[in-house]
């Protein structure tokens, strides 16, 4: 996590249509994509384009993280978005989601082609950032190559839809089980390695989207399974959904004020007492309590938690 900014809430927004990018500007999300992939048909990708450039140099955004997704390296769109985008709109953008990665050659295209426009439209070199979509069968089996690809990766993010399809699994609804699979979780090696990864090389992981929009419930429901084994945000599609994601990646006021307070005895015990392990309560704390601690504190102070006890 290191200095990576919040991407508790990850709105999805179609760079087609103006109506949604101007909604998008009030909700209280940590961050945002403008879609050119899938989002929008084939015939609208040129005009998308504009609509995005505009939509980033009008600004309005506040302090969320701004990124935009261009089509992947397969099609034919892929390189004008970014150049589209990039030298239309490089000083308002701080990352762009590549999706359907499939090696870490496609992460590599990327970087090359960003520095080429970052040197000759007089941008800093290296600021904007990659967040590569994980999101079929080849992405997952080179998922750590491609975490590794460049230090412009700031994120791995989880792409469900396409990776039940990728998979051929006998299912429709992203997000629940699929159905007649009863002895556990289906999802749980895709994510789970997808997190390791993520967290072998310095970046944020984080889940993708949850199509039933208005079944909040739902939402909370799978987001909390990514957020408990250790993701760090998830896409949200609905302004219904954006209350539930920064809520469940956040730790709870209660093991916010508890993992400060370990910080605090852990801090005391090893400086003024010059002990390694010391008791809390009935609780045992050494260094890698302390390290559980920071994890829960800076989840908490990022999402702007105080102390309360
Ligand atoms: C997102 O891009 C997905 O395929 O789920
Ligand atoms: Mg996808």
């Amino acid at each position: 996590m290191g200095e990576l900014r919040s991407r508790r809430s990850v709105l999805a927004v179609p760079g087609s249509n103006p109506r949604f990018v101007e909604k998008a500007r009030g909700l209280d999300v940590d961050a945002f994509f403008l879609d050119l992939e899938d989002a929008v048909a084939p015939l609208e990708k040129e005009a998308a384009r504009e609509n995005v450039v505009r939509a980033l140099n009008d600004g309005g955004w506040g302090r969320k993280l701004r990124s935009v997704r261009v089509n992947d390296v397969s099609t034919a769109w892929a390189y004008r978005d970014v150049i589209a985008v990039v030298e239309g709109a490089g000083a308002a953008l701080d990352c762009l989601v590549l999706p359907k990665v499939t090696s870490a050659r496609d992460v590599h295209w990327l970087d090359t082609l960003l520095t080429q426009i970052e040197r000759a439209v007089g941008l800093e070199v290296g600021r904007i950032g990659i967040e590569a979509q994980i999101e079929d069968a080849r992405g997952l089996t080179n998922v750590d190559a491609i975490a590794a690809a460049s230090p412009r990766l700031e994120s791995l993010v989880y792409g469900p839809a396409d990776f039940m399809a990728s998979l051929n699994m006998k299912s429709l609804v992203v997000g629940e089980q699929p159905p007649g699979y009863d002895t556990g979780d289906a999802y749980h090696h895709v994510l789970m390695r997808i997190l390791t990864a993520a967290r072998a090389h310095g970046l944020q992981a984080v889940d993708g989207p949850h199509l039933q929009i208005r079944d909040v419930d739902a939402f909370r429901r799978s987001a909390s399974r990514t957020a408990a084994l250790g993701f760090d945000g998830k896409w949200v599609l609905h302004p219904l959904q954006v209350e539930a994601a920064n809520e469940v990646y956040a730790p709870t006021q209660e093991d916010y004020d508890h993992a400060e307070l370990i910080l605090d005895a852990y801090e005391h015990a090893t400086t003024v007492d010059r002990r390694g392990a010391v008791m809390l309560g009935d609780e045992m704390l050494d260094e890698a309590s302390r390290k559980m601690a920071l994890v829960v504190a800076g989840k908490g102070r990022a999402a702007g938690l105080r102390r309360t006890s």
